[in-house]
């Protein structure tokens, strides 16, 4: 179908564009704060431990992909606004530092562009900012280093005008590490944001720890600890770690210095079916051509609540599913043109799409592997050692250890929540995503 028709298909349910849209809400963009739904004692605890901690706190958001970590964060960060603690929507990721001197750059980074956020509406108060001795030489700090951490662009402070002529001046010497004049550097932009600003602490968002290789798990924890003493415990700094549970463990929680200081809550709950029908309303109302009239629900709520089931709480998974489906078959479906469209319009075409797109993704013989795991495993968790030993056959713990992670880089299976309990080591556990029950057909009867 061209694109036009599919923009005609949308209006004719009254909606501007697809309200399937798979990002994090984050506030004044596109997608906004206000299509947020549900998790207010997640809420509460979070916002209750930043408000009892005024000194500092350090807290994690873990919990497997797609649960809706990310605009969790992102909400916690505008509620804590209101008590005027200053941050950046964008997240400090983890998992693109190779060095400490690296991450401390990128948090630096993120420290001055919520500092110049929290002064862009004033010209004077901006300037003052932007003046500052502890400013300058962060923004130097991160020029040298950002360069070098593959995540470039972005700095709002790099670009400032009349006065990034004054700080490349600064003579550096070679021992000025970030590493080495964070600590300082953050108790005097701290210093700043309270005197210029008025406003009392920073929260910084660090992410992507997710779905983590064994090898990257064990960089991210010691960078983790290596910024322990110089970034999560100075005063007027809260921070809010976001991965996925198998690598907070590994990262936070397997890490005494780091588990002394850190809450650890228990993983976030996916949204309860009536929760996830609610942040489709909420974005069919949002996304409406016609403000005089409501929009048309372009799938079936049964239909989409089957497939929040099928992708188990994943919402990224079942926006996505549902954005494929709609792109294709809005406007088709049996019930007619301007019918919303069933599991059964669906489900044939997501079944055809997703096993077409796991094989080129992965490759014929993997597909046959990874149709073998989905029908052993369907309903239970399973190990490396269970892929190695009954999928696997004759290969070594490497083969099945790349092959799994292969499989959730792609989606394909995701972290069980808990370990499995048997003598030794307790071990990993993974269960089949949604993605791959589409992909083999799995939990959904295939029309005779
Ligand atoms: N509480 C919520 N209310 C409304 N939409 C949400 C909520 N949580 C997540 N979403 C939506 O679900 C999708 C996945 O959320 P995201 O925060 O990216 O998950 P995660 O970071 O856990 O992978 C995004 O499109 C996001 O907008
Ligand atoms: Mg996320």
């Amino acid at each position: 179908m061209d694109r036009n028709a599919v923009r005609n298909a949308w209006r004719l349910f009254n909606l501007r564009e697809s309200p399937f849209f798979q990002e994090p809400l984050q506030a004044d963009t596109r997608y906004p704060m206000s299509l947020f739904v549900g998790r207010t004692a997640d809420t509460d605890r979070l916002l209750g431990k930043i408000e009892r901690s005024p000194a500092s706190s350090r807290q994690t958001i873990r919990g497997a992909v797609g649960v809706g970590k990310s605009t969790l964060a992102q909400h916690i960060k505008a509620e804590a606004a209101v008590a005027g603690i200053l941050s950046t929507p964008a997240a400090v990721s983890v998992g693109s530092a190779l060095t400490v001197d690296q991450l401390c750059a990128l948090v630096l980074r993120s420290v001055l562009d919520a500092l110049l956020g929290g002064a862009a509406n004033q010209a004077s108060l901006r300037r003052k900012v932007e003046n500052a001795e502890a400013v300058h030489q962060a923004s130097q700090m991160v020029r040298v280093y950002q360069a070098t951490t593959g995540s470039s662009g972005g700095l709002s402070v790099a670009g400032f005008g009349g006065s990034a002529g004054r700080a490349t001046t600064l003579v550096t010497p070679p021992t000025a590490t970030p590493s080495l004049m964070i600590q300082g550097l953050l108790q005097q932009l701290v210093r700043l944001a309270r005197e210029a600003l008025g406003r009392n602490a920073f929260l910084v968002h660090l992410n992507n720890l997710e779905n983590l290789t064994e090898s990257s798990a064990e960089r991210a924890a010691q960078l983790m600890r290596d910024v322990r003493d110089i970034c999560f415990m100075i005063e007027g700094y809260h921070w809010l770690v976001i991965g996925t549970d198998e690598a907070v463990r590994t990262v936070i929680d397997a890490q005494p210095q780091l588990a002394s200081v850190f809450s650890t809550p228990p993983a976030l709950a996916p949204l309860m079916k009536t929760e996830f029908l609610e942040l489709l309303r909420r974005r069919y109302a949002a996304l409406r051509v016609e403000e005089s009239r409501p929009a048309r629900q372009p799938v079936e709520p049964e239909a989409a609540s089957a497939l929040y089931e099928l992708f188990d709480g994943d919402l990224r998974g079942s926006l996505a599913a549902l954005d494929e489906a709609t792109g294709e078959l809005l406007g088709f479906g049996a019930g007619g043109s301007d019918a919303p469209l069933t599991l059964g319009d669906m489900m044939p075409f997501l079944a055809r799409w997703y096993a077409r797109r796991a094989e080129e993704r992965l490759g014929k013989s993997p597909v046959v592997l990874l149709q073998k795991l989905a029908r052993r495993h369907a309903d239970k968790p399973f190990t490396l050692r269970a892929v190695r030993d009954e999928i696997m056959k004759g290969r070594n713990n490497a083969a099945a250890r790349r092959f799994v992670e292969e499989l959730l880089r792609f989606g394909y299976v995701k972290e069980h929540p808990e370990r499995l309990q048997s003598g030794g080591r307790p071990a990993a556990q993974y269960v089949i995503a949604g993605a791959a029950k589409l992909a083999t057909s799995l939990g959904w009867e295939q029309p005779a």
